[in-house]
């Protein structure tokens, strides 16, 4: 697996009313990107928030931003999550009327596309749209809230993710996300997934950012 190891912290634990340093900690602490969970209380029971939020954390850190829309209409504010600062907007399988037109629109903003499936969807699902996407999100808990448990039985299904991606001859990444700790990182890994998205392990980390982002990354490369 060339794929290298990315940590992608989601924002949804951190101290909102200081965001902008937050964002700046992270960036200090080593992340690789920023994963913002979209939550329209609709798809998910949970709501969080919109673009305007993150076009005033952009500022605050060069690090690339992401957007995990956990909404039921993404084609309807895409261009505004992309003017927001997104270079990425990842969507859910299950939310599209038409996932492989969405894709389509993601890329003609300019930004990067990528597609999220549920623990209950098949990995079949995103086997007709790898060529509009460079990286495919398999949850392993079911979305809405940060602080579930790992899903250890979606690793077959990432292991099913990789053999299509390698059977595409197209370069994309697996990302993980849901319940990622150093106690669950090396079977994600070993199972395919080579962007990981934590927020409990690391906000909740006795000893701060730094060395949460060091241990996880260290139990990926070891795995
Ligand atoms: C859940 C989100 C995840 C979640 C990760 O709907 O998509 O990104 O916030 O949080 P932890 O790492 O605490 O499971
Ligand atoms: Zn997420």
């Amino acid at each position: 697996m060339s794929s290298a190891i990315q940590i992608a912290p989601s924002v949804l634990p951190c101290d909102f009313a200081r965001l902008g340093e937050e964002l700046a900690a992270l960036e200090a602490a080593g992340v690789d990107r920023i994963h913002w969970d979209i939550m329209d209380g609709q798809f998910v029971p949970n709501l969080t928030i919109g673009p305007d939020v993150v076009a005033a954390a952009r500022k605050h850190t060069s690090l690339p931003f992401e957007a995990h829309l956990m909404v039921l209409t993404a084609d309807a504010m895409a261009e505004r999550w992309v003017k927001a600062g997104c270079e990425r907007l990842i969507v859910h399988a299950e939310a599209c009327t038409h996932l492989h037109r969405t894709l389509g629109l993601i890329r003609s903003l300019g930004a990067n596309a990528s597609v999220v499936i549920n623990p209950a969807t098949p990995a079949s699902a995103i086997a007709n749209v790898l060529d509009l996407v460079d990286m495919v999100l398999v949850m392993t808990v079911n979305p809405g809230f940060g602080g579930q448990a790992y899903i250890a039985n979606m690793e077959p299904k990432i292991r099913e993710v990789r053999k299509l991606i390698d059977a595409s001859g197209f370069d994309i990444d697996i990302e993980v996300d849901g319940g990622i700790s150093t106690k669950t990182i090396a079977a994600a890994r070993a199972a395919g997934g080579n962007v990981f998205v934590a927020g409990t392990a690391l906000f909740h980390h006795p000893g701060g950012l730094t060395t949460a982002v060091a241990e996880l990354r260290a139990v990926a490369e070891t795995a």
